[in-house]
């Protein structure tokens, strides 16, 4: 072996590394020059036959050679992959701007729609969204929103409850989004102003309620809350959601164990001819419950009453969606009949907000 050999091979093998074309060549010229039984490889195993002097010299000669060739292809491989990328980007980009196929079909369900439309009106007003659990203890859904244990209001949200759990708790399908008020207030400092849209569940069912259905709970707690607050911010919420900038409401006292003072509000409609429109015609529409945050909720969430008020609001997704939408039974929200959802469903593009998409 002489060191013209050495160079010839080198220079060989840096030339097949430049003109390997693929990952796998590269990969092959390794095994072929660097591997167990590789060209240079092959070579230190001539060493043991030479003079320890010409041993030490020529050593030495492989080694650098060895570093040259393992750096060449590592650098190649790298080019190769680099370009192997971006061959693939660009075989998988797709135009986003190209406008949606017209045989899509899929639309968007009412219930997502309206809860978009929702969450778009009062982003616009500074709230954030919380979500919880769908299964929650008695202490979120009940205990901790003051209804007392054996309280008859708790009787009248038909709970689902789980069979007892190993830990002895009867865990339960939340029967309102107000629980995340509780984990809400629990988890983080005020100033708070959430919206909870979410699902819901209560052992009924009939033309106007399903075993599962959906709410949005409106939370808002800091130093300065009032009911005024209150009636402002709902105000604009059903005058933009149901795009009646003149559209009157009216707080009747109500009774929820949460809140002190109570009230529901109604919206102003005629239900002249049998058809129920909104605005303001004389007659009224319930359309929510609200009220400011029971002093002992607040204490059970570690907030100071004296400290800390605010408000709450609890509303069903689908009673304003039939509403606004003119749907007429609650059941067909859920049979997936297709040419329901054709009817009613919303182009998946078109997203609300308050410039655009929330009415139509
Ligand atoms: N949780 C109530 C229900 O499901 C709705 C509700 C009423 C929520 C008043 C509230 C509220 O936050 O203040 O019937």
């Amino acid at each position: 072996m002489t060191n013209t050999t050495l160079t010839t091979l080198r220079d060989q093998i840096l030339a097949d590394c430049t003109a390997a074309p693929d990952i796998a060549a590269i990969e092959a010229l390794r095994v072929s020059a660097l591997g167990k039984k590789g060209s240079i490889t092959g070579l230190m195993k001539d060493l043991g036959a030479m003079a320890p002097e010409e041993r030490r010299a020529f050593g030495q000669q492989i080694n650098v050679v060895k570093d040259e060739v393992a750096a060449a292809l590592e650098s190649r491989k790298a080019v190769l992959e680099a370009a192997a990328l971006e061959a693939r980007l660009a075989s998988e980009s797709m135009d986003v701007t190209l406008p949606v196929r017209p045989e899509t079909k899929g639309t968007l369900h009412p219930i997502s729609q309206t809860m978009d439309e929702v969450a778009a009106i009062f982003a616009q007003m500074g709230f954030e969204i919380a979500d919880g659990p769908d299964i929650e203890d008695d202490f979120h859904n009940f205990t901790a929103l003051n209804f007392p244990p054996g309280h008859p209001a708790r009787e009248m949200h038909d709970t689902f409850f789980l069979p007892t759990a190993e830990d002895g708790q009867r865990y339960l399908l939340r029967t309102h989004t107000s629980p995340v008020q509780i984990r809400t207030m629990m988890s983080r400092k005020p100033p708070i102003r959430v919206i909870i849209p979410g699902r819901t569940y209560r052992c009924d069912y009939d033309m106007t309620h399903t075993p599962m259905f959906h709410q949005v709970e409106l939370l808002v707690i800091d130093t300065a809350t009032n009911m005024s607050h209150l009636r402002g911010c709902l105000q604009e919420f059903v005058r933009t959601y149901f795009g009646v900038d003149d559209l009157t409401t009216r707080f009747r006292p109500s009774f929820f164990p949460f809140t002190e003072p109570s009230a529901e509000m109604d919206i102003g409609c005629s239900r002249k001819g049998g058809e129920l429109k909104i605005g303001n015609y004389g007659d009224w529409l319930e359309i929510l419950g609200c009220g400011m945050v029971h002093p002992n909720v607040l204490r059970a969430c570690g907030l100071d009453p004296d400290v800390y008020q605010g408000f709450a609001a609890g509303m069903g997704i689908e009673r304003i969606a039939m509403l606004k939408y003119g749907i007429p039974d609650l059941r067909t929200f859920f049979e997936s009949d297709l040419r329901w959802l054709r009817h009613y469903g919303f182009a998946a593009l078109d997203i609300p907000s308050v410039t655009g998409g929330l009415t139509r």
